[in-house]
């Protein structure tokens, strides 16, 4: 069941001197993978063939991700009404696939994928999150809003499934950090760079991983802040089965914050030797 619909946001309130042109691709991007959640249920639903339950759940998280699709395709189109969601989307799912016949999970046990799944969760929940502290643009402010709120609660809906697996397959707390920590790495996957390349690109350009992730990431890190992050971790060791708060946690926040603008330094870096490496010859001798 939604917890919101499309009507329900104000989007006569779009104020297009506001929206920052920093923020556009990424909306960009995140609506084309928001979008393809239906792909990841036919997944999951492979995955988890044996319990009803979880998979009615998963349906109703995939019309939930599908609706943020919709959302941010949206307000990307206001923001720029030459944006081509739907051609956008098309080129996406030409590049980008999942393993939709998979009977196991790719985690290696469901536990593991639950908790991969609380990672993505942790991940969009804080992102969104930051997206709208940092926006001064009031429509995307409320979507992010909305979104952010539905991130957190589909991470509590994976947690309690994650609950009922880890009783029986009985994950250690390093087993479990290790899956979590792998599927925060895959950050830097095909995914995020492919989709933020198929968004904000002509149909027919070149793709070039690294560009388009150091164009994604050096965006997307610079709307965090350190409270964001912190939450963030408490989530990420709350799904592992370490304490959310204390001392821990916030040791690891702050090292997590500071590797997050070292990464982005050196996507800068990346997109500077880009620049350079695609300026006519006069202006790279000037
Ligand atoms: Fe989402
Ligand atoms: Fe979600």
């Amino acid at each position: 069941m939604k917890h919101w619909t499309l009507d329900q946001v104000p989007w006569d309130r779009f104020d297009a001197n506001l929206a920052e042109p920093a923020l556009v691709p990424l909306v960009k991007a995140a609506a084309l993978v928001e979008y393809n959640a239906n792909d990841y249920t036919t997944y999951l639903c492979g995955v988890f063939h044996d319990d009803p339950d979880f998979q009615q759940a998963a349906r109703y998280w995939a019309a939930e991700e599908v609706q943020h699709g919709q959302a941010l395709g949206k307000w990307a189109k206001l923001a720029d009404p030459e944006f081509d969601f739907e051609d956008a989307f098309a080129r996406f799912r030409d590049a980008f696939k999942l393993p939709l016949g998979a009977e196991t999970s790719v985690r290696g046990s469901r536990t593991g994928e639950l908790i991969a799944r609380c990672m993505v969760e942790t991940g969009t929940s804080s992102y969104y999150s930051a997206l709208a502290d940092t926006t001064r643009e009031p429509v995307l402010e409320q979507v992010c809003r909305l979104i952010a709120a539905d991130e957190y609660r589909h991470f509590k809906l994976f947690y309690d499934h994650m609950k009922r697996y880890l009783a029986r397959e009985k994950l250690s707390v390093f087993d479990r950090a290790r899956i979590a920590l792998g599927r925060i790495t895959e950050t830097e996957d095909d995914e995020l760079a492919c989709a933020y390349h198929c968004a904000n690109t002509r149909p027919g350009s070149v793709y070039r991983h690294e560009e388009a992730m150091a164009g994604y990431l050096s965006r997307a890190i610079a709307a965090y802040q350190p409270h964001h992050v912190q939450r963030g971790t408490g989530m990420i060791f709350k799904a592992v089965g370490l304490p959310p708060r204390g001392r821990i946690s916030d040791l690891a926040a702050r090292g997590g914050y500071l590797l997050m603008q070292r990464r982005r330094r050196k996507m800068e870096r990346i997109l500077e030797r880009a620049a350079a490496s695609q300026a006519p010859p006069l202006a790279r001798a000037a």
